[in-house]
């Protein structure tokens, strides 16, 4: 897609960096996003020794005044905007009973308030994009745990399921200027946010970061007329 740009944050790693690189590869200009700087850039510099235009803007999602200037980088350095995908987050476990506020307000300013100011910020462009081509797209990830909420993960969980409902109402909102909205919905995939569980489910057993990214360029594949709200990934086995 020469010619076109995305927006990727939490693209340091993980889901994030996957999604960048189908993007990238699929001829996207990008600008990635990520909270701590040199971790960032060794992303970056990994996608560019692939031939991917990428650039690189630091930004921590907690803070408004980041998001904003991260969506002004972007506006900037590319003048266009037709893939956002929302990937930054953090799971912060613990039992209700013991999480303290300041965990459950960190999950809640970058797992759900920064995906809502991150769009907010971007809409006017994404429309210019669905003016254009009918086909802009909003990539928001959730989690399983938004869909079915689990023990544990309470706050965590109320931010996705939060994800999926910012989502629904983008769709009604903003469809029909060519903006098509999805949640992604995954159960465990293989990624540093995933090491604490690795003893009891091995890496090896979950879902794969590129199976994201290939139901992102899915996503782009269809046409303008076929939305798909949601998905959701679960491993075999897996109860709900
Ligand atoms: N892995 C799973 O099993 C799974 C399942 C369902 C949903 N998800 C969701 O998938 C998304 C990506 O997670 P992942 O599994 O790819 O984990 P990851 O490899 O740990 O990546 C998380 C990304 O988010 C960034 N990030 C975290 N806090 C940030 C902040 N305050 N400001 C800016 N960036 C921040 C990280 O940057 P820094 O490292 O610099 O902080 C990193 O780039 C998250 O929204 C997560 O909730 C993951």
């Amino acid at each position: 897609m020469q010619g076109r740009a995305a927006l990727v944050t939490g693209g340091s790693s993980g889901i994030g960096l996957a999604i960048a690189r189908a993007l990238g590869e699929d001829g996207y200009a990008l600008t990635l996003s990520a909270r701590r700087p040199e971790k960032l850039e060794q992303a970056a510099a990994g996608l560019r020794a692939d031939g991917i235009d990428v650039d690189a803007v630091p930004a921590n999602m907690a803070e408004e005044q980041d998001v904003l200037d991260l969506v002004a980088a972007h506006r900037d350095r590319r003048g266009r905007l037709d893939v956002l995908v929302n990937s930054a987050g953090l799971g912060i476990g613990g039992p209700i009973a013991e999480h303290e506020t300041r965990k459950l307000d960190m999950q809640i300013a970058v797992n759900l308030r920064a995906v809502y100011i991150t769009t907010r910020e971007c809409l006017a462009l994404l429309k210019e994009a669905g003016a254009e081509h009918r086909k802009a797209l909003i990539v928001n990830v959730s989690s399983i745990s938004g869909k079915y909420g689990q023990s544990w993960l309470a706050a965590y969980s109320a931010t996705k399921a939060g994800v999926v409902g910012l989502t629904q109402a983008l769709h009604k909102e903003h469809s029909t200027d060519g903006i098509q909205a999805t949640a992604l919905c995954p159960g465990w995939v293989d990624t540093a946010m995933t090491e604490f569980i690795k003893e009891a489910v091995p890496a090896e057993e979950m879902i794969r970061p590129e199976d994201i990214a290939g139901a992102v360029r899915y996503l782009l594949s269809t046409s303008p007329n076929c939305v798909v709200p949601e998905i959701q990934f679960i491993r075999p086995g897996e109860t709900l």
